[in-house]
């Protein structure tokens, strides 16, 4: 079954940039110029995904304005003679489809998917966690997709984190089918290190059986108080399997203040236009430490 809808949850308040957060959404902070959340609408894109919906909340508007057109901007810069920017602008805003639906209170990431159960409706969807960047030759969410298109179960993003960060993360006990692919025996959210049962840490892409729905609808708060994804897919185990791929690319926790500038550092080196001044720079910066 081809699937066609991710979800995207920016609901979050983004506490963690604050001052920059109290009026900006965090999915807005630009990594270089280009906000953060357009090259997570990116590859959903790329991956074949025909619409996106935002699970959003107060203040968040923008984040859909960014993907809207803008007739006034296209204006001023076509009198201004730079249409190259002017087809940029046009470009995002012929990206996708999108649509949004509010979640009213923060009641944790499995809430925030369950906000979207009437406009997934009964198929299996995508969702991406907008603080996870994620570069790669196949995008990440393609890469799941391909396992689900053979085994037509759930299937989560996995990688391999070091033992004193797996406390900040969702974590997974599997029997391991080939190099990367794992069958999910338990699950559990943010574990103390003596307690993850593997360091296959959950990353932010998931592409879910639409049952989830049901499931998340009785599952009780769990880590933090907050009804927990994770806590969702140990009910989908009782029913189905789950698959575990430790994904091949590079991520970026943008969630993090020291993530976000690693993700804003190699992005730029990435970038013609800026590659040789940036190297420059860092030489003589750490030259001068
Ligand atoms: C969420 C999930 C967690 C996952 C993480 C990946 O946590 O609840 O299972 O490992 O995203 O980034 P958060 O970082 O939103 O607290």
């Amino acid at each position: 079954m081809k699937i066609n809808k991710a979800v995207i949850p920016v609901a979050g308040l983004g506490t963690r940039f604050l001052p920059a957060t109290k009026t900006v959404p965090k999915e807005l902070l630009p990594i270089v110029d280009i906000p953060s959340i357009q090259y997570v609408v990116q590859e959903a894109v790329d991956s074949g995904i025909k619409e996106v919906i935002f699970v959003t909340g107060r203040g968040k508007d923008s984040i859909e304005d960014h993907f809207d057109v803008a007739p006034e901007l296209d204006l001023v810069l076509e009198e201004r003679g730079q249409t190259e920017m002017a087809n940029t602008l046009k470009r995002i805003a012929e990206m996708i489809e999108i649509v949004s639906v509010r979640q009213k209170r923060p009641l944790g990431l499995g809430h925030a998917v369950f906000c979207a159960r009437d406009l997934v409706g009964n198929e299996p969807f995508a969702v991406l966690l907008a603080d996870d960047l994620i570069e790669a030759e196949v995008p990440c969410v393609r890469q799941l997709l391909e396992i689900f298109e053979e085994k037509n179960e759930s299937v989560i993003a996995l990688m391999k984190v070091p033992e004193n960060e797996i406390h900040r993360y969702g974590v997974i006990k599997g029997n391991g089918i080939s190099s990367r692919l794992y069958d999910v025996q338990d699950l559990v959210e943010k574990p103390a290190a003596k307690e993850a049962p593997s360091r296959l840490a959950i990353i932010g892409r998931y592409v879910l059986r639409p049952e989830i729905f049901s499931l998340l609808e009785k599952t009780s708060p769990g880590t933090g108080g907050e009804i927990q994804l994770t806590d969702g897919l140990l009910h989908l185990l009782e029913k189905r399997k789950l698959y575990g791929y430790e994904f091949v690319g590079e991520r970026y926790d943008i969630g993090d203040k020291y993530g976000f500038v690693r993700a804003t550092v190699a992005y730029a080196l990435k970038r013609p236009d800026l590659r040789e001044p940036v190297i420059a720079y860092l030489r003589s910066a750490l030259n001068n430490e």
